[in-house]
């Protein structure tokens, strides 16, 4: 009796049920378990092909054929179907990293200049348009550059005025110290360069004070010197004239008064009108909290340049002069922005700098 599984019908009827579950099946490891089921090595066509040997010779072709027809079937939808579930995998995959456009956006935090920096830039850039350029010297002076061959001598009280860091493991006074003002760029640039010179330099100073709402250890300084022939404390005037409008605006008053530094002869201060009160002192029927009612606000240290430092440098008094001045940066954006503790510049805290 024939095999009624060898039948070529039966046999196509088989495929045509193994087809249907592959094509329903959705997972990889179920597709795998049918792969076996049919056409593994105990797979239920592999047996099929190995029992043909059974039949009547004039019957095995034409149930060949049919077991043939039907693994190719089998293996077709096999294939088709693992790649429907792989794609089908990937589109899940997508779909769960789809951008949710209600969500808020992320803001970026942007960074700014610092305001010391900001202010350090305008002044820069105001000498820049007058030919003076920039300059840098070493924080780690030497007592010469920074003291005696700016004409302090040893033991002068105006060494008083500058509380000095000196670099030593004993904390004695020695030959090395942190400089406390950019004047020793003076010497260093007349030193490294004949006349004419026009140069600045900006740079950070030290100076061991207390530290309270208007002093801080470290602080920055720019420094100016021109030197050339027949300069007057007139051309003096009139750059610093120039620099201040330009930096406060054209309807700043400005003062020069006499004063000392062991550099410079003669020297002055100077100050400008309160840009708050209009130099009255007196804002909103009080006295002027920028400038304390005075009206005034000193915002730099100018002179001529003593001979003394060409002497120093070996430059010619006789054929040489000039002017020079020094600023406080940290004074200028104070005023400039009205803060009145030094100590918000060094802090780093972010409510304060993301005002700028
Ligand atoms: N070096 C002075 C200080 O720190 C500031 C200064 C005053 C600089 C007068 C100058 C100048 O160049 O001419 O107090």
């Amino acid at each position: 009796m024939p095999d009624d599984r060898l039948s070529p019908d039966r046999i196509l009827e088989l495929a045509g049920e193994a087809v249907q579950q592959i094509e329903s099946c959705s997972d990889p490891a179920e597709l795998d378990s049918f792969r076996v089921k049919y056409l593994g090595k105990k797979g239920e066509l592999t047996l099929l092909l190995k029992s043909l040997g059974t039949l009547d010779p004039a019957d095995r072709p034409k149930v060949g054929q049919a077991v043939n027809k039907a693994k190719k079937q089998v293996e077709k939808s096999v294939a088709e179907a693992r790649e429907r579930i792989e794609q089908e995998a990937a589109e899940r995959a997508r779909a769960e990293q789809k951008v949710d456009i209600t969500l808020p956006g992320r803001r970026r935090m942007r960074g700014s200049l610092h305001p010391l920096t900001q202010i350090l830039e305008e002044i820069v850039s105001i000498w820049e348009t007058m030919g003076f350029v920039w300059e840098d010297g070493p924080e780690v002076e030497t007592d010469w550059y920074n003291f005696k061959a700016l004409n302090f001598p040893e033991d002068h009280p105006a060494r008083d005025m500058q509380q000095t860091f000196f670099v030593d493991g004993s904390s004695r006074r020695t030959d090395v110290l942190l400089r406390t003002h950019t004047s020793p760029v003076q010497i260093r640039v007349m030193e490294r360069q004949k006349p004419p010179v026009r140069m600045l330099c900006p740079g950070w100073v030290y100076r061991y004070d207390a530290i309270d709402p208007t002093h801080y250890p470290m602080f920055s300084q720019v420094e100016g010197l021109l030197v050339d022939k027949d300069v007057t404390f007139g051309d003096l005037k009139g750059m610093l004239n120039e620099f201040l409008h330009k930096l406060f605006g054209p309807e700043t008053k400005t003062r020069f008064r006499p004063s000392f530094f062991p550099f410079t002869e003669p020297s002055v201060e100077v100050d400008i009108s309160c840009f708050a009160c209009g130099g009255e002192g007196v804002l909103a029927g009080r006295n002027c909290r920028v400038c304390q009612g005075s009206g005034w606000k000193e915002i730099l240290g100018a002179g001529m340049v003593d001979p003394a430092l060409y002497e120093n440098t070996g430059y010619d008094p006789e054929s040489v002069s000039g002017f020079a001045f020094g600023m406080g940066i940290e004074r200028i954006a104070m005023f400039r922005y009205a803060v009145d503790d030094i100590r918000l510049f060094f802090e780093g805290d972010l409510r304060f700098l993301r005002q700028f």
